[in-house]
């Protein structure tokens, strides 16, 4: 961002970010891109805030003083403690700001320096280039196709599996 742009703060979720980020949740741009539901509960998002546990890393972007973006490692678990699944949003109307590409470079840093993760994963639509793009920007490489994976509008979907190891 330039020096004009108000500053992003990225900073551990909390549960009372509960409300804003049940909101975020629900943005239909959001729901395409993820596994959300229509209609899901707000206290959901509180209910999953509260449960985190030392397996999970949260994170949020917030931009004078409203929460634009959430990402999210979750840690296996014995042999596969290595290995932590990753998911992200980013607020509909706060798009293509560098607000993604600043919460995962954050999770990486805390994945390859914190937290002795070493293999991060997740599955993206076929069709989400946004999100693709980052992903291949960061280091992540396409390991497979998942065909008819999740209902999306109407039509299930294909996935990509797509995996970053720590160099
Ligand atoms: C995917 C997502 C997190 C990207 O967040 P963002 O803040 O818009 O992305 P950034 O501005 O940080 O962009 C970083 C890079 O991503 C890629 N990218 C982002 N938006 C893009 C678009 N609309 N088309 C193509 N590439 C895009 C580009 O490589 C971009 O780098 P560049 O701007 O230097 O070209 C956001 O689109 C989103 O939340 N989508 C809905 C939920 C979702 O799909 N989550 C991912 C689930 S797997």
């Amino acid at each position: 961002m330039t020096a004009n742009q108000p500053e992003l703060l990225i900073r551990a979720a909390s549960a009372a970010d509960w409300e804003a980020l049940a909101a975020l949740r629900d943005l239909p741009g959001v729901r395409a891109g993820t596994l959300r539901l229509p209609f899901a509960p707000p206290e959901q998002t509180r209910k999953w805030l509260e449960n985190l546990t030392e397996t999970d890393t949260v994170i949020v972007a917030e931009l004078e003083g409203r929460i634009v973006g959430l990402a999210g490692l979750h840690r296996h678990k014995g042999r596969r403690q290595h290995a932590a699944d990753l998911g992200m949003s980013v607020h509909d109307d706060y798009r293509r700001r560098g607000i993604g590409r600043a919460l995962l470079e954050a999770l990486i840093n805390a994945a390859d320096r914190w937290l002795g993760i070493s293999r991060i994963e997740l599955t993206v639509f076929t069709d989400n280039e946004a999100a693709i793009g980052l992903y291949r920007q960061a280091g992540f490489v396409t390991e497979g196709v998942l065909k008819s994976w999740a209902l999306r509008d109407g039509a299930l979907a294909d996935v990509l599996v797509m995996a970053r190891l720590r160099p």
